[in-house]
């Protein structure tokens, strides 16, 4: 959840770790911290709030040296404070800690360590780490051990998931870092050596990358680095060559990420069908290299089960539709914080798919790891390549949608569309299971999607008058039904994320089972009325809001005069085939969330107590 960057070399580490928290401030950001070695001594600076606050403190004194490591934390242990922010030291500040992750037994370490003599202060639970560690050095100081392998006696008797990143006086000019269950990458450049819990704070200095797994330690030096397991043996890991630059990382001239994020839909869509779906005669329809390994696996699945988080899980909500109706096999999407605990029954021949941006969400990595011990056949959808729920699953399937960058999701969630669209083509053709006439057509519209998608985004300004209009109201309900549904529970989803104003998202058919006696003046409900087939049942749904004195903002097809007449607004989409609606009809919802967002005056890439991915239960 928090972010970490750790940098040893030859130029100034100060404004390379600086810069990188700042890239990676969407990973957390309620205060953040430095550690340096100066060639002398460490020095170290924590502040609550935003990264600003920090470099504003780090103006006090001088910051000359060329190894530091840095973190930017979203509070789990602790509340946000100077005393929380890490590094967090040991007694004599002689080690500093920068950490990702949570230590179960920390309550039970730090007992003990108090009944040793050592002085907590701070509330987190990572200051535990960096007294273990002192213990370490006390226990041997005559053998005068080595850092990485006081880290390591640390770590033994940590239970829980971290991605540490460590500096000591005792053993000064090395940076060790050490992974369980929290990402940790290390940027290898020409005698300088990063580690980053994501590439987008190393990116812009080198491109080659090793990605430490679980139970691995890295030791850096000026000179080079090695691998070492818990058992202390050496590893030998392929370097990994990433493509992502520092410019698409960026804003590209948009005010925040997340209308940048929203205007790459076309591209994001392209990129994601690109080299997948083929043109008609060319050897199939849908080629996903991912999976081509255990098609003859797939052959034989007979029940899906997604799992996944927020985003992620409507877009999971979607591709059922997708999967019952192409392949004819029946799908069940569960929220993988439930999945988790409910003791599933799995059959064989089930087929789990993880769906997941970062493929870092803990939940739904559990979830992956607790379907694949009960024997499960488990894909990942991901956007992060190399992320762990990638590495973790049997194969998968990349979105291809660059770094989402804003903490409300929005061009991944197309791409997790896009290729879902194409898994159940896929399977729906192998298994013959739909006509080959139905493909060609769906395969057609998926390909003219981008060109639609691009005159939505052309509306924008007419959708940000449409916010200005709405922004009086506190509570809004979307109402969609069929694949319409988890486009309204997604619409929701994005308003009340990033402007705080209250928004459910409802099956429209539920309406008359309670939540309708919600609805008057105060109350507009926004509805997704696409021409499909519950399109006279959507126009029922809008009648009795009327009649009830409610306000409706329709999203419907272009051309239809119908609903202009009883919807107060109408955003128009394209025509499209019911099954490529929720592309072309979640846009405008997520430009109505942004805008309204925007003109309150919120942080909307950053919004209030929330972080991009979520690493932590
Ligand atoms: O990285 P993931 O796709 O696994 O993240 C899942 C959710 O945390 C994420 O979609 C979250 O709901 C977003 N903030 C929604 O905009």
């Amino acid at each position: 959840m928090c972010g970490i960057v750790g940098y040893i070399g030859k130029r100034q580490a100060l404004p390379i770790v600086i810069e990188g928290l700042k890239r990676l401030e969407y990973r957390g950001y309620d205060s953040a911290g430095v550690a340096l070695w100066d060639g002398k001594k460490l020095q170290d600076e924590r502040a609550a709030g935003r990264i600003s606050v920090l470099e504003g403190n780090l103006q006090r004194k001088s910051w000359a040296g060329n190894l530091a490591i840095a973190h930017t934390r979203w509070a789990t242990h602790g509340k946000p404070s100077e005393a929380n922010a890490h590094p967090q030291s040991d007694c004599t500040k002689g080690i500093e800690v920068v950490h990702n992750g949570i230590i179960e037994n920390h309550a039970e370490l730090r007992e003990a360590l108090i009944r040793e003599g050592h002085k907590f202060v701070s509330d987190t639970d990572t200051e535990v780490i960096s007294h273990l560690i002192e213990r370490a050095f006390l226990v041997n100081a005559k053998e005068k051990i080595l850092l990485e392998h006081a880290v390591l006696d640390g770590l033994r008797h940590v239970t829980g998931t971290f991605g540490i990143a460590v500096i000591s006086k005792h053993d000064p000019r090395k940076l060790v870092a050490a992974r369980r269950g929290s990402p940790l990458i290390l940027g290898i450049g020409k005698d300088e050596f990063m580690v980053s819990s994501d590439v987008s704070a190393i990116v812009e200095h080198t491109r080659k990358v090793v990605y430490l797994h679980d139970d691995e330690l890295a030791v850096l030096t000026p000179q080079g680095y090695e691998i070492l397991g818990f058992n202390k043996k050496t590893i030998s890991k392929p370097l990994n060559t990433i493509d992502w630059d520092v410019v698409s990382a960026q804003k590209g001239g948009y005010p925040h990420f997340m209308k940048k994020e929203i205007f790459e839909g076309p591209e994001t869509l392209e990129n994601a069908f690109r080299g997948r779906l083929l043109e008609a005669g060319k050897g199939g329809l849908v080629k996903l290299g991912g999976i081509e390994e255990i098609k003859n696996k797939l052959l034989t699945v007979r029940r899906i089960l997604v799992v996944a988080c927020g985003t992620s899980y409507y877009a999971g909500l979607v591709g059922k539709y997708f999967f019952e109706n192409f392949s004819r096999i029946p799908c069940s999407v569960e929220h993988a914080s439930e999945f988790r605990y409910s003791n599933p029954v799995l059959e064989k021949n089930t087929l789990v798919i993880a769906i997941s941006q970062s493929g870092e969400t803990a939940d739904t990595l559990e979830a992956l790891r607790d379907a694949k011990k009960r024997g499960a056949l488990a894909i990942g959808i991901v956007n992060v390549v190399g992320s762990t729920i990638a590495r973790e699953s049997d194969a998968g399937v990349y979105n291809h949608a660059g770094p989402e960058i804003g903490v409300a999701s929005t061009k991944a969630f197309l791409s997790q569309l896009g290729v879902l669209a194409l898994l159940a083509m896929l399977l729906g053709k192998e298994k013959e299971a739909v006509s080959e006439v139905m493909l060609q057509k769906f395969s057609a519209e998926l390909k003219s999607l981008p060109v639609k998608i691009k005159k939505i985004l052309a509306m924008d300004e007419k959708i940000r008058k449409l916010a200005e209009k709405y922004l009086k109201y506190d509570n809004f309900l979307f109402l969609g039904r069929k694949y319409q549904y988890p486009v309204a529970l997604e619409g929701a989803l994005k308003l009340k994320e990033i402007s705080y104003k209250y928004a459910e998202g409802l099956a429209a058919g539920e309406m008359k089972h309670g939540p309708i006696a919600l609805v008057d003046e105060d109350m507009p409900c926004i509805v997704l009325a696409p021409k499909d087939s519950v399109y006279e049942k959507m126009l029922s749904n809008i009648e009795e809001i009327k009649a009830r004195g409610g306000k409706i903002l329709a999203v419907a097809t272009e051309g239809d005069e119908r609903i202009a007449k009883l919807a107060d607004d109408v955003i128009y989409i394209p025509h499209t085939m019911e099954e490529a609606a929720p592309f072309l009809s979640v846009v405008p919802l997520q430009l109505f969330a942004y805008h309204t967002s925007d003109l309150l005056g919120l942080d909307v890439d950053k919004p209030r107590n929330l972080a991009k991915s979520v690493t932590v239960e």
